[in-house]
């Protein structure tokens, strides 16, 4: 929901967003005057129960307009008129054949700016290419095989602290764990260190709290508002981080494998390097993409294990058998446990916790015999695309069988995407997948965590899908 201020650009760095609401909504208006007769048809009326019910839950919305309008319809949230596209195909069009029509910072990735800066989620066209480029090698197999050490020691201590006959929130639990691999995986901080991982950890969970609140709280500016929340927490995340990246430039040491350690080192094909403030926003920016998902990854596995007895009894057969009790290594995660990749995919299925993809078209463009204008905001949608009971019958249910090697195989493109695609496919899915593969099977070499009677879990979207009010569960041993 922001819009470009064609009067501030930075030289080669993309350009400023402004953060005057009042501005923003006029423009977002002008863009829908300006592209009138080339919308979609769709619920376009301003409706305020809709507006609340997309607000609380949208997925009954988004199925119901792809039922009823097809892969491509409109729908009014607030005064902003958006195109929602669903469906292999659309997502297919977005991600990979397309995705030149599109842009992310002007989306509502735009809101994460005053936290984020310009990270690869908030930049775009050559610009981000270039950032891209640069980051990749940071993120190869053998980076996240060094993670995975930090990986293990995290879970190892995390598990161990919890005790058998309790009642535990698992979100909160991982929420926890995940907050501390990334400060040693990402920022090279410990996690005890009272002066700089666990302030930083504290400031990160204080500054992603404010893309929880509703939209119009986000709004308020002023003493105690939420947005002097997030200003204090950012000055001190961004105290910590530039003096870890003084530190690094300081005395730099190849020994380090943090990515934090890794950005300040790393070179583009050219020699090109990040300045301070470009390591600053792209490090902020892995934190943010890197530990709602994770988090909620895991919570979502053990309530869906919980409920399903016999997909969880073959779970744990095949990791007795493959690791015989001992903490599981990359190889063995990436190759020697099948059925937990299907376990996983299909968690991914149903709840894809970065579940909308939001772009603006920065072209008119046609699709599905519709065409969309310049300037319109255009979702795609992975949480609606993987309900859609053509292509995945009997959407609502957990059937891992769906992901054997073949079945996966013959999906149709695009059907399945909950790591995005194209050149812009998630920069952390082997880090992501392997933080949750590693922490779900070690928990399961000691412990079960059953759901509660009579307690349902409810999905909550924003910023990104995870159990409304966290996950209670009782732990028992698993003999
Ligand atoms: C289970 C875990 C994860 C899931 C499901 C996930 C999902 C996604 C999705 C769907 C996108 C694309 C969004 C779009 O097309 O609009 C994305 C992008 C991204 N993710 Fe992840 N993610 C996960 C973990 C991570 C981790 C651990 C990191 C970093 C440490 C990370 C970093 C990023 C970045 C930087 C991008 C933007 C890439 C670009 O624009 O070039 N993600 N992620």
């Amino acid at each position: 929901m922001a819009t470009i201020d064609s009067t501030a650009p930075i030289a080669g760095r993309p350009s400023r967003l402004t953060a005057n609401p009042f501005r923003r909504v006029f423009d977002d208006l002008a863009v829908e005057v300006r592209g009138r007769g080339k919308y979609p048809p769709g619920l376009s009326d301003f409706d305020w129960e809709r507006t609340k019910q997309v607000a609380r839950d949208p997925l009954p919305i988004l199925l119901g307009g792809y039922e009823e309008f097809g892969p491509i319809f409109s729908m009014r949230f607030l005064h902003i008129r958006s195109i929602w596209m669903l469906g292999p195909e659309a997502n297919h069009y977005v991600t990979v054949a397309h995705p030149e029509n599109f842009h992310w910072r002007e989306s509502s990735f735009g809101d994460l700016i005053p936290l984020l800066g310009d990270g690869l989620l908030t930049i775009d066209d050559d610009y981000h290419d270039r950032a891209r480029a640069i980051m990749v090698p940071a993120f190869h197999r053998e980076q996240v095989d060094a993670a995975t050490a930090a990986m293990v020691g995290e879970a190892e201590a995390a598990i161990a602290a919890l005790a058998p006959d309790t009642v535990v929130d698992v979100y909160a639990w991982m929420r926890a764990l995940a907050m501390r691999i990334a400060m040693r995986a990402l920022l090279g901080l410990d996690p005890d260190d009272a002066g700089k991982g666990a302030l930083a950890a504290e400031n990160f969970e204080v500054a992603l709290g404010f893309f929880g609140i509703d939209f119009a709280l986000r709004l308020v500016r002023g003493p105690g508002s939420p947005w002097r929340r997030l200003m204090s927490a950012r000055a001190v995340l961004d105290r910590i981080v530039y003096e870890e990246i003084e530190r690094r430039r300081a005395a730099p040491d190849s020994g380090r494998r943090d990515i934090l350690s890794l950005l300040v080192e790393a070179r583009g094909e050219n020699g090109e390097r990040f300045t301070d403030t470009e390591i600053r926003d792209q490090v902020m920016t892995l934190m943010f993409a890197g530990h709602d998902t994770s988090t909620s990854t895991v919570t979502f596995a053990l309530y869906e294990l919980a409920h399903h007895p016999d997909v969880l009894a073959r779970l744990c057969a095949e990791q007795d058998r493959v690791l015989a009790g001992a903490p599981p290594t990359i190889d063995q995660l990436e190759k020697e446990l099948p059925y937990l990749d299907m376990v996983v995919d299909e968690v991914l299925r149903l709840y894809p916790p970065a579940w909308i993809g939001p772009r603006r078209a920065v072209r008119d463009f046609e699709w599905g015999g519709h065409q969309v204008p310049q300037g319109a905001y255009v979702n795609y949608c992975s949480w609606a695309s993987h309900r859609l009971p053509d292509v995945f019958p009997e959407p609502e249910a957990f059937v891992p069988e769906r992901f054997t090697r073949e079945r996966k195989a013959a999906l149709p493109r695009g059907a399945y995407v909950p790591f995005g695609g194209g050149k812009r496919i998630c920069l952390g899915k082997r880090f992501g997948l392997i933080e949750v593969k590693l922490v779900t099977t070690m928990l399961l070499q000691r412990l079960r965590a059953d759901a509660l009677p009579g307690r349902t879990m409810t999905v909550r979207q924003m910023p990104t899908l995870s159990p409304r009010g966290g996950l209670k569960m009782r732990l028992r041993n698993r003999a």
